[in-house]
């Protein structure tokens, strides 16, 4: 079984979220091996934030599922798409 870590984010500052920013960190450092990832988003003006958890599966050489970014909070068609995106994770 291959564990899997889903890392949701709100844009805040241009940056992510502090709390997960540090959890982000925490993991780049221990490094993890064979997980999958998704990452997924929202932001108000400025979209991008979440390719900085995309990056960190990438360089940890994770499985990824399409990362994902919605304009403010994420409504019904938005919710479905992470549904999927979490379905695929799981398949
Ligand atoms: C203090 C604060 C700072 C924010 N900074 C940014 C930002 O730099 N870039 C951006 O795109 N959105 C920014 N946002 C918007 C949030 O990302 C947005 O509110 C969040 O994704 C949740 O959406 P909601 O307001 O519909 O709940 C900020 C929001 C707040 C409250």
């Amino acid at each position: 079984m291959t564990p899997n870590v889903c890392i949701g984010n709100p844009t805040l500052n241009n940056q992510l979220f502090p709390r997960v920013a540090g959890f982000v960190t925490y993991m780049k450092g221990l490094a993890p091996k064979n997980k999958k990832g998704f990452a997924f988003g929202s932001y108000g003006w400025k979209p991008g934030v979440v390719n900085q958890i995309q990056q960190v599966f990438e360089d940890l050489k994770w499985e990824t599922v399409a990362p994902f970014e919605e304009k403010y909070t994420p409504k019904g068609d938005t919710v479905e798409k992470i549904k999927e995106r979490v379905r695929e994770m799981i398949a």
